[in-house]
């Protein structure tokens, strides 16, 4: 595998879980693969998972590692082509691409959306900026539109849970104070579109995805009906797609509570605002799965890497 950068990237699903599950068991086994590797990790957004998660699957596989906070602490960047810089950027993408490709054998980034311009956050100006100039590997630490490594950790995650041949999952919208990208449920409904499960999402009205991702997936605007038979919830807050980026409704009735959930097990990518998204009963309960979420970044980043590592020349 050359990159990482969506779901699409994943050739087989059920294997992609057998090989994390296996790296799991023994996780390192493979460090003489990362040894003399390094790997830059860019964040131009906050994260506490994603970078220490991606950290430890890369010394997994003994490789070095250097991390950046690219937001606060990199020159400003520019994008268009052909711009004059007179105004607040500093460096262009096609420099600093190239310079750390001296640097690193693979460029891991995360850049979420701004939510104020669709267009410019769906041409994933960074993420793409990097791929076309970088001459290394790149993985999506989340970008604009998709958090693939989250969904992988997701897709482990329920592989261990699950005790179903087709078992129900339902995604359901949560309140949340402050506009959300919709990167995270992006990735899980599409890495969902490669399960065989019965898969329902839920959210008020005004609140749909991007229709060119949710395709043909089941939207069920009452969340009572949809938590019917449940086997997993997983919740997420996003902003709305159609007014983009915009709050519409924080109705407190949409938070999962432990009535709400039954016998479901409670999934959430964190962190997650407790008695907001969801009630302290539910995430101090058995049925949450969000420490072993967590947990399973872990070897959803160490399998990325493991692929991308054995590919290179
Ligand atoms: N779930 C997740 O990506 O967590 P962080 O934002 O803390 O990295």
């Amino acid at each position: 595998m050359k990159n990482y950068l969506s779901i699409a990237d994943i050739d087989s699903l059920p294997n992609w879980i057998k090989e994390a599950r296996s790296l799991k068991r023994n996780p390192n086994a493979d460090k003489a693969l990362g040894t003399n590797k390094t790997i830059g990790l860019l964040f131009f957004n906050n994260s506490l998972r994603t970078r220490l998660s991606t950290q430890k699957a890369a010394m997994n596989l003994g490789m070095e590692v250097m991390v950046m906070n690219f937001g606060n602490e990199g020159w400003a960047l520019e994008y268009g082509d052909g711009t004059i810089m007179d105004q607040g950027t500093s460096e262009h993408i096609k420099e600093a691409a190239q310079v750390i490709s001296q640097y690193c054998d693979i460029i891991a980034i995360r850049a979420f959306a701004s939510l104020t311009d669709k267009v410019k956050d769906e041409a994933e100006e960074v993420l793409n900026g990097f791929k076309q100039y970088a001459s290394v590997p790149i993985v999506n630490m989340e970008s604009s539109t998709g958090h693939p490594l989250q969904a992988l950790a997701d897709a482990i995650t329920l592989a261990e849970h699950n005790t179903k041949d087709r078992p129900k999952v339902v995604l359901s919208w949560a309140p949340h104070p402050k506009a959300l990208p919709h990167a995270v449920a992006n990735s899980f409904v599409q890495m969902m579109q490669l399960q065989d499960a019965d898969f329902v999402i839920t959210h008020p009205e005004g609140y749909e995805l991007d229709p060119n991702i949710t395709k043909d997936a089941t939207i069920e605007y009452d969340q009572k009906k949809a938590f019917e038979n449940a086997d997993f919830v997983y919740a997420k807050n996003w902003s709305s797609y159609s007014h983009y980026g915009m709050v519409l409704n924080q109705d407190t009735d949409w938070m999962i509570t432990k009535d709400k959930l039954g016998d479901a097990k409670f999934m959430h990518c964190l962190p997650v605002r407790r008695n907001v998204i969801v009630e302290d009963s539910v995430l101090d309960s058995k049925q949450s799965l969000v420490i072993e979420e967590a947990n399973n970044r872990t070897y959803a980043a160490q399998l990325v890497l493991k692929k991308i590592l054995e590919n290179l020349e």
